[in-house]
Formats: C-alpha cells, structure tokens, sequence
C-alpha cells in the first residue's frame, strides 16, 4: 500500500505532513480559529501550540502507519501553503471496508472549488490505492456550504442522526451521507 502519497491537482499538492510542516499547521489552526469553531469539538488553548501540532502530525503517520486513519494535507501548488485538511477516518476492513471523512478548509480559500478539487482527488486515492469500498461524511443540517460540497462529489443521504457528535459543546444532529464505490464495468 503506498503510504505516502503526492497527488497533484491543477492547483494543490496533496500529502501527509511531517514534523517541518508543524509551524504551517499551527498558523493554519490560529488564522482559522474563529471559521473552525462551529464545525468543531471544543479545542482548549494547547491545541493552539506547536507542541500539539507537533504530536497532531506524529499520531496521524502512525495512525497511517496502521491502516486506522489517513490525515492529508493540501497545501497550494508550491507546497508551501496549508490550504485544508481531510481526514479519512475510522478505517474498518473485513467485510466494511469503509472510512469516515471529515474535512475543512481556510476561510481565505473557500468559495473558489479547491476543496471540491482536492478530495476528488482523495476519493480517486481511497477507492484505488487504499482500496475502500465506502465512505461516510455527516454534517449538521446548518451547514449548506458543506452539504453542497458533498452533492457535488457524488455522497448521497442515507440518514439522519440525533444528537449525534459534540461540536463546539453541544450534541448536534447530523444528516449522514456516503459514497459507495462504483461496481467494476
Ligand atoms: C465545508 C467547506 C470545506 C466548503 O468549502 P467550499 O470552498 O465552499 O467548497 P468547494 O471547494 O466545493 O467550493 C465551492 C464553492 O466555490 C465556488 N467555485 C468558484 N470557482 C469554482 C470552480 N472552479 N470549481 C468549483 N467551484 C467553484 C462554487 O460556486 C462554490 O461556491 P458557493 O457554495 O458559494 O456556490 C468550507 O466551508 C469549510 O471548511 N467550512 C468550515 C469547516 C466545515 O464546515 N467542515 C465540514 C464539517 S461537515
């Protein structure tokens, strides 16, 4: 399994971060305080350090390393700016072969398609190389921009959960969608 990927869109470079990626992450996580708040659990103030970023980055390769999880990095075309994050996570193999996927982007970014650019991508990566059969993408009923975001890749609603994850304080319904991978012609 290729657990470093490098994939290339018209306008981002997609890959894990390391450990020179932190001080990026932690501007990243400062500019976007306020935008992430909403969409996010409660973060306390060591969320905000490097020293967080710093082990944020080392438990995600480990979590790849063991096939339970997937945090990518999309920076701009010169690697150089953090543009958003997605997470493929929860990886179950067996007979699910399945993943969660949670995803954000800067506020400075959004509004041009660079997250819709960067997870088809993705998508591409996890049927092929990683060889899932299904993801799953909740968001709370609010949020048109994120639901728009998946109609466009193609997850349709399957349900919907009550009270189902904490986001900033407070347990939040949330519409359940998934993109299941097409059969082989
Ligand atoms: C959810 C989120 C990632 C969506 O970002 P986004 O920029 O709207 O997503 P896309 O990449 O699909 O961009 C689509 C927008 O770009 C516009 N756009 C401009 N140029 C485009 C292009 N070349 N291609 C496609 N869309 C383009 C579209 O019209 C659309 O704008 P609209 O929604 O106002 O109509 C972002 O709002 C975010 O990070 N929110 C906070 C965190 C969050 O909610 N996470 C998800 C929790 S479930």
């Amino acid at each position: 399994m290729e657990l470093a990927p490098r994939l290339h869109t018209a306008r981002t470079c997609i890959r894990f971060a390391g450990e020179a990626d932190a001080p990026e992450l932690l501007r990243y996580r400062v500019a976007n305080r306020a935008h992430f708040a909403p969409w996010e659990p409660l973060r306390d103030e060591s969320y905000f350090t490097l020293e967080h970023c710093v082990q944020a980055i080392a438990e995600g390769r480990e979590r790849a390393r063991l096939d339970r999880g997937y945090p990518l990095f999309v920076f701009d075309r010169g690697d150089r700016e953090l543009l958003a994050t997605f997470h493929l996570a929860n990886v179950v193999r067996g007979a699910f072969q399945a993943c969660h996927l949670g995803y954000g982007m800067a506020e400075r970014a959004q509004g041009q398609g660079i997250m819709h650019e960067a997870l088809q991508a993705g998508l591409a990566w996890t049927f092929g190389v990683l060889d899932l059969h299904r993801v799953m993408a909740n968001y709370m009923p609010c949020n048109e921009r994120s639901a728009r975001l998946l109609v466009r890749l193609g997850f349709e609603r399957e349900g919907y959960a009550k009270r189902y994850l904490q986001i900033a304080g407070a347990w939040e319904d949330h519409v359940l969608t998934a993109r299941v991978r097409p059969e082989e012609p």
